[in-house]
């Protein structure tokens, strides 16, 4: 079963047709919320809403082992992860989107590994590849297929929020190699990838990174919404196309 976790601007997925809503306890404590069990293109699908239903969780504060664990203790067998980011790269505009490759972890004190306490032996997951290539893959061929511009791969950076970057920070977040930055990609793919999910994830631009482009003076965020808005009904085509791939 497909695990879809939503992100700002996509706290429900229009296109599913929910048949249950459950609460999961879990032994990280709870959920971002409910999850949402329903039928896309005739699969089961199951959809999490990252920062709650009613968007009052902030990146810091997402309880992401929870919400791993809900998701893999429910069926999920691969995860799609829908995240924000500001453009870094010069050629990255709002409302672009991105399939990233790679990752880099700049976020502080969450807790970020299931392999923790006195009776848990020491583990170290090969993160050599954050993203399940594969799913990669279908999620970009599903974006071809319905005529949707994609950027085939991306360094993402993990940034701690939930204030927003300095320009200077964004400025070394470029020359370390990132081309995008968001504040939720972490830990998340590594705590997929210690309970063995394949994740990928989908990069929708919402802002140019502060001090570049339009945001050279601020990043307006109260513009964000509407950009989101739309690209997210072209996420949602992406996902319906993919559940007809795997
Ligand atoms: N920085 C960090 N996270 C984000 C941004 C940004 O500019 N835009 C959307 N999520």
């Amino acid at each position: 079963m497909l695990a879809i976790i939503g992100g700002s601007g996509l706290t429900q997925l229009s296109n599913l047709d929910v048949q249950e809503r459950r609460v999961i306890r879990t032994p990280y404590g709870e959920s971002s919320g409910v999850l949402s069990f329903g039928r896309m293109r005739g699969r089961d699908v199951l959809f999490l809403p990252r920062h709650g239903y009613g968007h009052s969780i902030p990146p810091h504060r997402v309880n992401y082992r929870a919400n791993i664990w809900a998701l893999k203790e429910c069926g999920a067998q691969r995860v799609v992860s829908i995240a924000s980011v500001g453009g870094i790269r010069a050629d990255l505009n709002p409302g672009d989107i991105v399939i990233p490759h790679q990752i880099m972890d700049y976020t502080w004190g969450r807790k970020n590994t299931y392999f923790d306490g006195n009776d848990v032996s020491v583990t170290h997951v090969d993160f050599t590849h954050p993203y399940d290539e594969n799913l990669r893959r279908q999620l970009v061929l599903s974006a071809a297929a319905a005529g949707i511009a994609v950027r085939d791969g991306g360094v993402y950076a993990a940034t701690q929020g939930p204030r927003l970057e300095t320009a200077a920070e964004i400025d070394r977040l470029e020359r370390d190699g990132a081309e995008v930055v968001g504040m939720t990609g972490m830990p998340e793919a590594v705590l997929a990838r210690e309970m063995e999910l394949p994740y990928a994830a989908i990069n929708p631009v919402a802002n140019h990174a502060a001090g570049r482009g339009k945001s050279a003076e601020h990043v307006r965020f109260e513009h964000l919404s509407e950009i989101l808005n739309e690209v997210m009904s072209r996420v949602r085509t992406i996902i319906d196309g993919v559940i007809r791939l795997l």
